[in-house]
């Protein structure tokens, strides 16, 4: 049998709860295909800060870096919100990214013709959707210097930050773009403002160099306001996205409520070669709202764990066993507070995980 280790990293907020959740259907799914899973838990964000005054301590990083594939919950809080930067659990998260230099963060968006009626949008608008947002993850203005806080010529406070992308940088995205979309639709749309800023300028003449060594792939470009319009207006234009830190930030957000919630959708972090190391998170956060009440939906982090299984481990049928039993889930009419609607059986974030279990055992013969 095969063995994998597998960091955990719960972080704060309903991290815990989704990591618990995914865990177990990770673990399952391992069993009925022969894989065993060793897990160790490690600390992030808020929680380190409170134990080790750290937001991302080093024996977190090496651990991580050890294993065969990292899941995140999900890290931050109201409680470290006035932290200065260096104390943030967001820092520790972008130097966890940076540290396992996963440059590429993968974003599915898919409708589920089961969640069709969780969308705000309307259904011949959201039906049938399945975009992939292509988010650069370690550079831009999340990491450019200079950076900081001071005083301009008036005295006044300033505080700045510094959009800026290398050609190396751009190229190496673009490159996971492309092999992403050549895929999927063969459909590249890569977002950028390249009307005003000069790092979109250069993004674009890149992304257009390279578009040469992808003839099956037809690339257009849009600016960042458009596509965030064009999303919501007729998101079925699009197929690959392939945008910068702080867009894909934004947009992929924007891009989960076609699928009725944030809280369905999954991420891959990878870097250049298929044999790295890869984070999988979902792309919401730790939700302080809803903390500690088992309301979350598990679920984009189930689907994360699928995308570990896929991407990570190359472990396929044991992904398809996880994607299939959440499609069950939902099909047997199980609901977070997130994506309910009415008729529906309204559960929790363990019983939802409980029943994705139950689908699991019963498709076991399934493969
Ligand atoms: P958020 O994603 O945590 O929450 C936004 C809204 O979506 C909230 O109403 C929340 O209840 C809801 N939501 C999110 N995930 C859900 C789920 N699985 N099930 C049901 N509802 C869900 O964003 P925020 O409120 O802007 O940020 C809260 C904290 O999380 C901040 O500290 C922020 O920095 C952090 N954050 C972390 C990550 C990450 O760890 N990758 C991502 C985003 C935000
Ligand atoms: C995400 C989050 C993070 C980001 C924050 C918490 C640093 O919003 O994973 O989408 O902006 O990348
Ligand atoms: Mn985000």
């Amino acid at each position: 049998s095969r063995g994998y280790s597998i960091t955990l990293l719960p972080g704060d907020g309903i991290g815990p709860e989704v990591v618990s959740v995914a865990k177990d259907a990770l673990a399952l799914a391992g069993s009925y295909e022969g894989i065993e899973f060793r897990f160790r838990e490690m600390m992030v964000g808020g929680a380190a800060l409170d134990k080790v005054g750290l937001p991302l301590p080093e024996e977190t990083l090496e651990v991580a870096k050890q294993s065969d594939a990292v899941l995140l919950g999900a890290i931050g809080g109201y409680k470290w919100d006035a932290n200065e930067k260096h104390l943030k659990p967001e820092t520790g998260l972008l130097q966890l990214r940076a540290g396992l230099g996963v440059f590429a963060n993968l974003r599915p968006a898919t409708v589920l013709p089961q969640l069709i009626d969780s969308s705000t949008l309307k259904r011949e608008v959201a039906e049938g959707v399945d975009i992939m947002v292509v988010r650069e993850l370690t550079g831009g203005i999340y990491f450019g210097k200079p950076r900081g806080f001071g005083h301009n010529e008036k005295g006044e406070d300033i505080g700045f930050n510094t959009e800026v992308y290398s050609a190396s940088e751009i190229d190496r995205i673009a490159r996971v773009a492309f092999e992403v979309a050549r895929k999927r639709q063969g459909k590249l749309c890569s977002v950028d403002k390249a009307n005003v800023l000069e790092a979109s300028m250069l993004w674009r003449r890149r992304v257009t160099a390279l578009a040469t060594e992808f003839p099956d792939v037809t690339l257009s470009h849009m600016y960042v306001d458009n596509a965030a319009m064009q999303l919501v207006r007729d998101p079925k234009q699009f197929d690959t996205i392939v945008t910068n830190n702080i867009f894909g930030d934004i947009l992929s957000d924007e891009a989960s409520m076609l699928t009725g919630s944030i809280g369905m959708l999954p991420s891959a972090s990878v870097s250049e070669s298929v044999w790295d190391l890869d984070s999988f998170e979902p792309i919401h956060g730790s939700a302080p709202d809803i903390a500690g009440q088992d309301k979350a939906n598990p679920l984009a982090t189930v689907l994360s764990v699928a995308m570990l299984l896929r991407y990570g481990l190359g472990e396929e049928n044991a992904a398809k066993r996880i994607e299939n039993a959440v499609i069950e889930t939902l099909d047997r009419g199980f609901r977070t507070g997130d994506i309910f609607s009415t008729g529906m059986t309204l559960v929790g974030c363990r019983r939802m995980g409980e029943e994705v279990l139950k689908c699991m055992e019963s498709q076991k013969q399934v493969t």
